[in-house]
């Protein structure tokens, strides 16, 4: 159906609200070892110092992307485009569409028929979007879907028959490691009929001071990035962590790829959320985030062990950073 472009863009939200918060966060801390879940990184306080740590020297899976994306705009939008037919663009984690804002500009310039169905868990991200976009590019069809990936996916898939194109990029997939981000492809190519597409952007293994380097920036964004959680956790939760307490210890292996980060208790210490105490030796650690490294062989196999076949794939010039474009099989 033709919507006139004055038409306002919708939201739909989902509530993932307080109790389902809370209810996570009080397993996390009971378990051994302690964990927090890093999708809880992105309310507006967390976005925005997102947004300050893409804008870091060390930080370089942003500026890496970007460069695949204004340089090798029309490359990738005709394998998107690929037959002609028309199609939903869904974007997983959307942020603040920097990247996917190129292709959305190419496709509307072309008059290619597709709608933009960003995802994310921020609310205020969604509703930026829902703001933002319209005025920069004219005439974009576009709906926000508020709430976690596979709700949104599903909701996204019973807004139209058409052909999907799913954009999961920044590495957002690497906050799985391997054998979940595995899983995750496979739930995803459930939800996506043959023919569709998914781009997926992966941070490449590199050296392990580069990648460290990302992750501990002198700055120390990446810090007050994870020590935020602990501040949400008080506004939202009625809890009482005292940050001075806690000490932020990042960690790559160039063994597995992996790169996590970790909040270390500087003593033992008592934490109320709510009606719970939650108590920590000295020394103990909270888990708060993985940040995967792939191998393009890695990510070749994974598509192969999901339903996908690797169609196409672009890299920035230092060949830290890859874009793969998969077709479902
Ligand atoms: C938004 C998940 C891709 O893992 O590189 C940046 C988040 N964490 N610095 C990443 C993050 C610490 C980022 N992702």
């Amino acid at each position: 159906m033709n919507q006139p472009s004055t038409q306002p863009a919708m939201i739909e939200t989902s509530k993932s609200d307080t109790e389902t918060f809370y209810n996570d966060v009080i397993k996390g801390l009971k378990q051994t070892p302690k964990r927090l879940n890093s999708m809880y990184f992105y309310d507006a306080a967390g976005d925005k110092l997102f947004q300050e740590l893409m804008d870091c020297p060390e930080y370089y899976p942003t500026k890496c992307e970007l460069e695949i994306f204004s340089q090798r705009t029309a490359d990738l939008a005709n394998t998107m485009i690929g037959d002609g037919d028309a199609f939903d663009l869904i974007e997983l984690g959307a942020g603040d569409a920097t990247k996917s804002s190129y292709l959305l500009k190419y496709l509307q310039d072309q008059g290619v028929d597709f709608t933009y169905l960003p995802i994310d868990i921020s609310a205020n991200v969604i509703n930026y979007l829902t703001v933002k976009l319209p005025l920069t590019i004219p005439g974009l069809k576009m709906t926000g879907l508020n709430g976690q990936y596979f709700d949104m996916l599903k909701r996204a898939a019973a807004l139209s028959n058409r052909r999907k194109v799913v954009l999961f990029l920044g590495s957002n997939i690497g906050n799985m490691p391997v054998n979940e981000a595995t899983d995750f492809c496979k739930e995803l190519r459930h939800h996506l009929a043959p023919g569709d597409m998914a781009l997926i952007g992966f941070d490449l293994k590199k050296s392990p001071k580069t990648i460290l380097a990302a992750y501990n920036d002198k700055g120390g964004i990446t810090k007050k990035f994870n020590f935020n959680l602990l501040h949400r956790i008080n506004r939202e939760l009625d809890a009482n962590f005292d940050v001075n307490r806690f000490d932020h210890y990042p960690m790559y292996d160039p063994e597995t790829g992996a790169c996590k980060s970790y909040l270390i208790s500087l003593q033992d210490q008592l934490v109320t959320l709510g009606k719970e105490t939650i108590r920590f030796v000295k020394d103990e650690y909270i888990y708060m985030e993985i940040s995967q490294k792939f191998t393009i062989m890695q990510t070749d196999q994974m598509a192969a062990h999901t339903g996908f076949r690797p169609l196409d794939r672009f890299f920035d010039n230092k060949k830290w950073f890859v874009d793969t474009i998969w077709i479902a099989e």
